[in-house]
């Protein structure tokens, strides 16, 4: 991606600080979607172009293909999805709406979605109502967006993901479960457990089009009852200040900082090889 110009407006960081989501214009071209997409099939079919195999413990090749395919760092295996999650064109454009000076790689998750057109009903497909921060309790603040990349046109009717708007400013909720099916009782719980009411906004997207939302910000998405697959890649990023904390139980990430050798203590930055720079972009 060339930025021929800002991509994110003055108006644009204001809605994202008040809603905790935003839509980006379309950036990628029909070329790079389909190379995206070959990349994800040879992902998909074990043909690891890096070596590397993705993070262990999530769809690999050879799992279910009418589930939810959510493969992390997918971009350990695959030149062509490493260049779209670390990509200074993102990295710019959370930078802006983050309002920071830096902006770090936290890892990835390769997203397939089965549409109906295998004839067979996909299996657990649904995206429970979750805030990424719960699930990364090892960083000390929620200072993490996520850039939510469509390689493929999404819509409500394909299980695009739908966000509450204004939840970034509700703290982090005692009910997050991104493996519940039942968003409708999710929903009346969180609701209750919070003391207020939210309506879920979907954010339909068009190929090449990137949402991104805060790690407070709630989310989930429904059934593809769609013919087509809904396809993306999920980058999550943090900023330059993301600091350790300890928790009860270690994300990956504080395994792979570990793997260095270092003594991570409480107030560290979550820095190093594993967390390449986005922005500013290196010379
Ligand atoms: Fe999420």
């Amino acid at each position: 991606m060339e930025q021929q110009k800002p991509l994110v407006s003055a108006q644009d960081v204001a809605f994202f600080q008040e809603m905790g989501y935003w839509v980006s214009p379309v950036v990628l071209g029909p070329e790079r979607l389909a190379q995206l997409i070959a990349h994800m099939e040879q992902v998909y079919e074990g043909q690891f172009e890096t070596g590397r195999s993705p993070w262990p413990g999530y769809w690999q090749p050879g799992g279910n293909p009418q589930a939810l395919r959510r493969t992390v760092n997918a971009s350990w295996s695959d030149h062509t999805l490493y260049a779209l999650a670390t990509d200074p064109v993102i990295g710019a454009m959370a930078g802006a709406l983050m309002q920071a000076d830096c902006i770090r790689f936290w890892h990835d998750q390769l997203l397939y979605k089965p549409g109906r057109g295998t004839g067979r009903e996909t299996e657990k497909a649904n995206v429970g109502w979750h805030q990424d921060w719960s699930y990364w309790q090892n960083c000390l603040e929620p200072s993490l967006v996520t850039a939510w990349v469509a390689f493929a046109d999404t819509d409500e009717n394909s299980g695009c993901m739908q966000v509450v708007p204004g939840s970034n400013r509700w703290g982090l909720v005692k009910i997050n479960d991104f493996f519940d099916q039942d968003l409708q009782r999710q929903q009346r719980d969180i609701e209750r457990a919070a003391g207020r009411t939210f309506r879920p906004q979907p954010v339909p997207l068009k190929a090449g089009q990137i949402s991104f939302h805060h790690a407070l910000t709630i989310h989930g998405s429904g059934p593809n009852r769609s013919d087509a697959p809904r396809r993306s890649l999920a980058v999550h990023l943090m900023t330059g200040n993301t600091r350790y904390k300890k928790f009860v139980k270690d994300h990956m990430n504080v395994l792979l900082m570990r793997e260095d050798g270092a003594q991570l203590n409480e107030g560290d930055l979550f820095a190093g090889r594993h967390f390449p720079v986005l922005y500013p972009k290196a010379d």
